[in-house]
């Protein structure tokens, strides 16, 4: 993300903390007042079959290990923020990072996981800085959909069944462009209208 883009719009600013939808125009923020560590860049990760499926039975409904990998080095040192029902599916905090799960059960809550009742309330976390990973599921990806700058969407090649599919985004980031290529999936990063490619 060392490239120009074109700023497309504060998306939230409570308590201090201003999200952007870029990060190379930070330092303009800087004058207006904004310390470098108070802007966050909100993105999300998924990977779906060519009919939209992205899980089955509370699942993933595959198993590619090089999808994971990506995963895996993409997400990790950043803040991760999933639904109640995915964090259940993993069952464990994702180590190397920093785990927020949605939902709106107030007495919910898990060893190493930051709660979130709201998707606003990311925004009121202490210390969130930087990139931030909306990893899932449907419901998740939806709820942050308006503040998402970009999606990493590693498109699976072959039909799974699913019951869970990714809602429609494309109308919204119209623009996209392979970052990796591999022999099951080929992932891509879609990005909105007034964005500049990388
Ligand atoms: N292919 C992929 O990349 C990928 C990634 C992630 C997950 N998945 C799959 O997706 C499936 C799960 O997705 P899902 O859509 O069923 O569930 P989900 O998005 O993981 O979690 C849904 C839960 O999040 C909470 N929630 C949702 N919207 C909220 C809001 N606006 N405010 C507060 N809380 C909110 C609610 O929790 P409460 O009920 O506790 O209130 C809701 O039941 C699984 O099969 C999983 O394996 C796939």
């Amino acid at each position: 993300m060392a490239r120009s883009q074109a700023l497309t719009g504060i998306l939230f600013a409570t308590g201090g903390t201003a999200i952007f939808s870029v990060n190379d125009v930070a330092i303009k923020f800087l004058s207006a007042g904004y310390a470098l560590h108070q802007i966050i860049l909100i993105r999300a990760i998924v990977a779906m079959t060519a009919d939209r499926v992205i899980g089955y039975r509370g699942n993933l409904p595959w198993h590619l290990t090089e999808d994971l990998a990506f995963f895996k080095k993409t997400t990790s040192g950043h803040p991760i923020v999933m639904g109640r029902k995915t964090y259940e599916s993993i069952g464990r905090p994702l180590p190397k990072r920093r785990n927020i799960v949605l939902t709106r059960d107030l007495s919910w809550k898990a060893d190493g996981i930051e709660v979130i009742h709201q998707p606003i309330d990311l925004s009121k976390l202490p210390d969130i800085e930087g990139q931030v990973f909306i990893i899932g599921g449907a419901e998740i990806y939806a709820a942050f959909m308006p503040q998402i700058e970009d999606l990493l969407v590693s498109h699976v090649f072959e039909n799974y069944v699913g019951d869970t599919r990714l809602p429609s985004f494309e109308n919204e980031f119209p623009q996209s462009e392979v970052i990796e290529s591999h022999q099951a999936f080929k992932v891509r990063r879609h990005f909105r209208a007034n964005s500049l490619p990388h």
